[in-house]
Order: C-alpha cells, then sequence, then structure tokens
C-alpha cells in the first residue's frame, strides 16, 4: 500500500473511491474546495436523499457524477465528541470492509478530519489507523490479500514531500509497532515461549543497527540473586529469560525505561486456574509484546530519546519443581516474599527485572502488565488500570493515554493497601485480602521502586478483546510510544 498526499482535486478521477467524513451535524463547510463545488452540491443532495444520520457507523457508498467515482460518506458522530478515538475506530471499520472488495485505489479527504483542539486528531494517526486495518492473524491459510496499491490524502493546506515522508515514516513505525506486538499476543503458547519472545528480539537487532540488547539466562539469575523470577520459571521446562533492548542514540541522557511482564503461559502454577477460558491466558506476555513493538517502533523511526526496554519473561506451569504457597524467596533487592498465592506471578518476575533495571538510572520507569484480574473487574476493558509513585509522571501518563485514545485511569495507592502485604514469615507477602486487587499488586510492585520515577500499567482489560474480534489489541504500545516522543 502506497501513500500518497495532493492538493488537486482533479486528482479524484483517477480513484476507484473518495472517502469524506461527515459529522451528524452534517455540515460540510471543511471540504469545501476538496471537492469540487459541483461534488460538494451533490454530496448535500445525496445526505438529504438519503437520510444519512453521519453517526458512527452509518456509511453510504453513492456513484459521484462529477468524478464518474464512487463516493464513500462515513460518519463521524458529533462534532463535540470528536477525537482519537473517534477517528480509529471509524476508519478501521471502513478499511477493513474496502479490504475486502477489489478497490485498488482510495482517497480521501482530510481537512475536516484533522483538528487542533484538545482530543487533537493528526494525518499521522489517520495514516497509521489505515495502516493498522489491516491486520490480520499469519496462521489463517485463506489470508486476505489486500487489493488497495494507493491511498492518496487529499488536502487543502500544502506540505512538503520532505515533510510528508517523514511523518510518513513515523506513522508505520507506529502502525508496525502495534502489529508486532498484536501479532506476539496471538501466536500459540506452545510456540511463544520466553525463547521464541528472544529470538524475535535476536531479529529486531539484526535489522536495526540502533538496538543493543543483553539476555539473562537463568544461570545467570541466579547468580544475581533474582529468586523471585526463578520461583516462577522453575515450574516449567521452559527457561525463563530477561531480554534488555537498549536503543540510546543520545550521549549521557537518562533513558526511560519499560518493562513488560512476558508470562507466555499462565496456568496459575500450584495455585491452579480454572479451566474456562485459560487459552486467554496466551496474553499474558502483553506486557512484554508491547514493549517489543515500542522498541521496533523506536529505532524505525530513528527516534532520538534514550529508551531501555525491558521484558521478563517466563512460563507459570504447575509441576513438581513448582513453588507452593509458603515458599519464601529472596529477590534481587534483598526483599523477602512470601509466596500465598503462585497465581500471583507476574509482580514476582517483574520485581526482579525492575531491580535489574535500576541500574540504567531511568528518568522514569514504566512496567506493562495484564497483572490482575480485579483490574478488568473494576475498570471493564476501555481503559488501563493507571499507578505511580509520582503524580506529575501519573499526569504525562494520562496526557499520552488522551491524546492516542489508549486511555488509561488512575487508581491510588494509599498506605493502607500496603499494610494488607505484611506477613509474620518474610518481609512482604505476594498478595492482599480479598479485595482491591488491582492496587495491592500495584503496592507490592511499588516496594520495589521507592528511589526511582515508577507507573504501573495494569493491561489485563486493555491488552486483547474477547467476542467475535477475540485477539491482541496491541495497546498500549501507542499510548508508549506518544510518552516517549513527548518526554
Ligand atoms: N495473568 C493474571 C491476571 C489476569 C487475569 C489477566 C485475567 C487477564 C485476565 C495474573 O497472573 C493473575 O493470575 N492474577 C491473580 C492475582 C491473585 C492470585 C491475587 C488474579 O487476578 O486473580
Ligand atoms: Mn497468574
Ligand atoms: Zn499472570
Amino acid at each position: 500500500m502506497e501513500y500518497k498526499y495532493s492538493n488537486d482535486q482533479k486528482s479524484l478521477t483517477k480513484h476507484d473511491i473518495h472517502l469524506v467524513g461527515v459529522f451528524s451535524d452534517k455540515k460540510l463547510a471543511h471540504i469545501d474546495g476538496v471537492v469540487s463545488r459541483e461534488s460538494l452540491d451533490n454530496i448535500k443532495r445525496i445526505i438529504k436523499t438519503c437520510n444519512f444520520s453521519g453517526k458512527i457507523g452509518d456509511h453510504r457508498t453513492i456513484d459521484d457524477f462529477q468524478t464518474k467515482k464512487q463516493l464513500l460518506l462515513f460518519g463521524l458522530g458529533e462534532k463535540k465528541k470528536y477525537g482519537p478515538l473517534v477517528i480509529k475506530k471509524t476508519l478501521m471499520q471502513i478499511f477493513r470492509k474496502l479490504l475486502k472488495t477489489n478497490i485498488s485505489t482510495v482517497s480521501i479527504t482530510v481537512d475536516n478530519l484533522i483538528t487542533s483542539n484538545k482530543n487533537e486528531v493528526t494525518l499521522e494517526m489517520i495514516i497509521s489507523s489505515v495502516e493498522n486495518s489491516k491486520y490480520e492473524y499469519k496462521f489463517k491459510n485463506e489470508k486476505d490479500q489486500s487489493k488497495i496499491k494507493t491511498v492518496s490524502i487529499l488536502s487543502n493546506k500544502k506540505i512538503s514531500s520532505k515533510r510528508f515522508n517523514e511523518m510518513l515514516k513515523i506513522s508505520l513505525a507506529i502502525s508496525n509497532g502495534i502489529s508486532l506486538a498484536k501479532e506476539l499476543g496471538n501466536t500459540p503458547p506452545n510456540i511463544c515461549t520466553p525463547t521464541f519472545l528472544a529470538n524475535t528480539i535476536k531479529k529486531l537487532k539484526s535489522k536495526y543497527k540502533s538496538l543493543k540488547i543483553k539476555i539473562i539466562d537463568e544461570p545467570e539469575m541466579k547468580r544475581l540473586g533474582m529468586g523471585a523470577f526463578l520461583s516462577v520459571s522453575k515450574g516449567s521446562k521452559q527457561p525463563g529469560k530477561i531480554v534488555i533492548m537498549e536503543h540510546m542514540p543520545v550521549k549521557s541522557q537518562n533513558p526511560i525505561v519499560i518493562v513488560g511482564k512476558g508470562i507466555t503461559f499462565d496456568t496459575g502454577g500450584i495455585s491452579l486456574k480454572p479451566s474456562p477460558n485459560m487459552d486467554e491466558m496466551k496474553y499474558d506476555m502483553s506486557g512484554a509484546g508491547s514493549v517489543i513493538g515500542v522498541m521496533k517502533a523506536c529505532a524505525e523511526m530513528n527516534l532520538k530519546k534514550n529508551v531501555v526496554g525491558v521484558i521478563t519473561s517466563a512460563e507459570n506451569m504447575p509441576g513438581s519443581q513448582a513453588s507452593r504457597p509458603g515458599d519464601v524467596v529472596e529477590t534481587m533487592s534483598g526483599l523477602k516474599v512470601e509466596i500465598l498465592n503462585t497465581d500471583a506471578e507476574g509482580r514476582l518476575v517483574l520485581c526482579d527485572a525492575i531491580t535489574y533495571a535500576k541500574k540504567y538510572n531511568p528518568k522514569y520507569l514504566i512496567d506493562i502488565a495484564t497483572l490482575t484480574g480485579a483490574c478488568l473487574v473494576g475498570l471493564g476493558k476501555y481503559p488501563s488500570g493507571l499507578f505511580a509513585n509520582d503524580q506529575a509522571l501519573a499526569n504525562k501518563i494520562k496526557t499520552s493515554g488522551d491524546k492516542t485514545g489508549d486511555r488509561v485511569w488512575q487508581l491510588p495507592l494509599f498506605d493502607d493497601y500496603f499494610d494488607e502485604l505484611k506477613t509474620n514469615f518474610a518481609d512482604i507477602q505476594n498478595i492482599g485480602g480479598r479485595y482491591g486487587g488491582a492496587i495491592t499488586a500495584a503496592a507490592f510492585l511499588a516496594k520495589f521502586t521507592v528511589d526511582i520515577k515508577w507507573a504501573h500499567l495494569d493491561i489485563a482489560g486493555t491488552a486483547w478483546e474477547v467476542g467475535p474480534n477475540k485477539g491482541s489489541t496491541g495497546r498500549p504500545v501507542d499510548l508508549l510510544i506518544d510518552f516517549i516522543r513527548s518526554n
């Protein structure tokens, strides 16, 4: 698929179909001049005669007498609710349909889609949404081959081709990062093991010069004293791995460090999970998947920012070597942990990776994890749970969430939650009481991050979709890239 930018409304005659977004208040002032006077009159007439509502999900295809081509109107809903979330959703819907047709050239009017208020919609966002609509899990044999060859962006505004190409490069880097995260999340757990993730990273390293990687294997973890990580991985035949990816193009700049939970399958261990929907626990590596996606994007767009990505990857299995409830292990930080539930394994693999990552003197450290079912229960599927020990950092993450439509919602870390982690047998236990499980899990991690600016994203509800579109969402790659670019 090739993207072009054009100011020439005559180019409309060269495309099979022309897309025009329409708000439910149906004012078309912005596309005046992009489509011809006659086309505009035509559109207005058609909107009237076919009673086009402009609501999200309403779209109509009509013959444009002026250009002798087709015109596709798609609803954008109310103008006051318009923003990143709406444009992503609507473009995704339209392009998923167009990709199933024989249409090969598409043009799209963007001047009314791009906004610069607080709900900013950018050209980058438009292009990466179109790109994202192409994603399909590779396993399917009858893979729909996209027939769309060209997408032309039509605008009244002139931009240099240099500027457009820069923008294009960034948009594609973002959508490629998202696709990679989706692909890893969807890959079955018999294939996507910790070793598979490490090999994926090795391949990225050989493609991008800026990336340096380090793989910590289990013998090295023993030397480093990562007793918490090892207590999880020892129940499985698959060796656990912590992999570090450095993208550090800037001299002496403290990096932003992102750490992703990479449990490639979570059975719960000896505290075995019930069997219904256990297949979903292949997504328990989505935090790691998002970190890998973000690192690929940073390398691909040649971002002039220091970023370190860490994945902490193991398989949580029951077995004769597996940890028992009641076991006490020593973390790399020196804190001793009593494991009361082997299904609370995410925090165990994360705490040692976080302790290790501190050697980078991070400007900010953000961990990303499908950490708790409680987060899903509390917040539902729409925002990721946000926790932080620094409010300024939390606010920056919220801003990136709003800017990208990859939303977050902050939850508190009051002292009371920390009290729930007290035990008579170690410094800290790995679960809290019955209520507020997402918060006690975050409080556990907070114990290992007192001396750095840290935030935690619980993506248990947002990393995948259930229902007919069951699969990985690639979240929060979008949010993280925006955060890194703007901080
Ligand atoms: N990976 C799960 C969390 C999860 C649950 C993610 C559902 C997505 C959907 C995590 O390792 C886990 O099992 N957490 C437990 C913690 C509990 C034992 C304190 C949970 O949420 O039940
Ligand atoms: Mn678990
Ligand atoms: Zn888990």
